[in-house]
């Protein structure tokens, strides 16, 4: 049996932050997110989640990633939360978590909650090695070149383990070692709560360090083991926004690899801003300063042009998206236009073809295939069917001070230029609306209406 322990109830003072280090967020998820996604790839029976600073936050945090991790799964583990009131140290942090841990068999593999990048694989490894060893505790080190502010691993001559000591506690001598602990281990449940009531606050920092129990466990005649992993980027922590900027970079330059490895064109992959869960398909190209965030899909094709933002979009085939658009939880079809200077609302639905232009908004509505709408327009709650051409400066008054109404636009309609569409309006397949109309009233298929109110002057052919 496998249990996991996430400890994340510290504030991270060097973030210089209100916020508790572990919420801060690395590509648009908090830390402790990451640590979780990787936790619940090891299929724990449970996860204990040690929260101390906001802990009502980190809580729900935590629950609301792992809803999202249990989607479509039958089994999951189970979730609970060991409060540590005031933060004493990382040792004291599983100490908390006594009376849970007491009577349960197995391994526990213990996280720190903020070191994001961490890979299910490499947890798997470590729980592996540490049966084959049958360690009592096996610990996760790494070189670094720059070891400062980490823990340091003091082995003996023939490399076994000695102890484990801490920046602030080090002699030069010690600190100029380059292997490090990244606060990840495999523990024995019986012999880790056993070690814990050995730890003693006679260090720098007046803390009960979790670093020490590897050497209070070795002193009673168990076994320690070490796997120093190769991939360093993998294993570090976030201590300053520094760090957490360094993250960010890494992930976000991951992503990009992808995405041009699988066939995705970027002109400048330095000024590309594409989150994590971006699906974006073969032969789209993508001009310098676009973001594409949420969880967003973008077909084969594409050209989406320079300063142009876009969250939670689905975009077909061969669609241009022209400079400066910003985009918002819409659909866009096959070959279709937008922008440039165009602001897709929340409910925008581009059909195949179709045109939206600059200063053109579109919110909740539905353009149909091939219709266009190409300058200084405003669209809401609105129904446009094919081929519709939208004059400029037209505008869907949907709002009547109470409540959003409908327009519904049948097909091949034409809107004259500055047509105040007055809502709830029908406008009737092939009719016509002259310059500067307010349509109050539903206008039947084939009329040309004009005027303010708009009447209905003669029936077109
Ligand atoms: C710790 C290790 C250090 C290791 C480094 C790797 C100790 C004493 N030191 O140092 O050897 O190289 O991580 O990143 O363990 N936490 C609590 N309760 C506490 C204190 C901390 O839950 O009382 C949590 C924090 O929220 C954080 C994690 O433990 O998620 C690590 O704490 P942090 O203060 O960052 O430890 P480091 O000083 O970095
Ligand atoms: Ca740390």
């Amino acid at each position: 049996m496998t249990d996991v322990m996430i400890l994340a109830a510290g504030l991270g003072t060097r973030m210089k932050s209100r916020r508790a280090k572990v919420l801060h967020e690395l590509a648009g998820l908090p830390l402790i997110a990451h640590v979780l996604r990787s936790a619940f790839e090891l299929a724990p029976e449970a996860i204990f989640t040690v929260v101390g600073h906001q802990a009502e936050e980190v809580e729900h945090a935590v629950n609301a990633t792992a809803t999202r991790l249990s989607n479509g799964k039958n089994v999951t583990p189970e979730l609970s939360f060991v409060l540590q009131a005031e933060q004493r140290g990382t040792g004291h942090a599983v100490m908390a978590a006594r009376n849970q841990l007491a009577g349960r068999d197995g391994q526990i593999v213990i996280l720190a909650g903020d070191a994001p990048l961490i890979e299910a694989a490499t947890l798997l490894k470590l729980v592996q090695i540490h049966r084959e060893e049958k360690n009592d505790a096996t610990m996760l080190t790494v070189l670094l070149n720059d070891p400062t502010g980490y823990g340091r691993i003091i082995r003996d001559d023939k490399g076994n383990f000695l102890r484990c000591v801490e920046q602030k506690d080090g002699s030069p001598e010690e600190l100029s070692i380059k292997e490090v602990g990244v606060s990840m281990y495999c523990f024995d449940v019986a012999p880790l709560l056993d070690a814990l009531d050995h730890l003693t606050p006679d260090n720098a920092q007046r803390e009960l360090y979790l670093t020490d129990v590897p050497k209070i466990l070795q002193a009673h005649g168990k076994r320690v083991g070490l796997l120093c992993h190769s991939n360093t980027e993998e294993l570090l922590g976030v201590n300053t926004r520094i760090e957490l900027a360094d993250l960010e970079r890494t992930l976000r330059e991951r992503k990009l690899r992808q995405l041009m490895l699988s066939g995705v064109t970027m002109l400048d992959p330095s000024t590309t801003y594409i989150q994590q869960d971006v699906e974006i398909a073969h032969d789209t190209v993508i001009h310098p300063q676009v973001i594409i965030e949420g969880s967003s899909r973008i077909g084969s094709g594409c050209t989406i042009l320079s300063w142009t933002r876009m969250k939670n979009v689905e975009l077909g085939d061969d669609v241009t998206v022209r400079n400066s658009c910003v985009i918002e939880d819409s659909v866009i079809r096959d070959g279709a236009t937008v922008g440039p200077f165009a602001r897709l609302r929340a409910g925008a639905e581009i059909g195949e073809k179709a045109g939206i232009g600059n200063f053109v908004e579109v919110k909740k509505s539905k353009i149909g295939r091939g219709t266009k709408a190409s300058h200084l327009t405003y669209l809401g709650d609105a129904t446009l069917g094919e081929r519709v051409n939208i004059g400029a400066g037209t505008v869907t008054c949907n709002y009547d001070g109470v409540r959003k109404n409908e327009t519904i636009i049948e097909d091949d309609v034409k809107i004259g230029s500055d047509t105040m569409l007055v809502a709830p309006v029908r406008v009737g397949r092939g009719s016509v609306t002259g310059a500067g109309s307010v349509v109050t009233k539903d206008v039947p298929p084939d009329s040309l209406a004009v005027g303010v109110p708009a009447v209905v002057k003669k029936k077109l052919k």
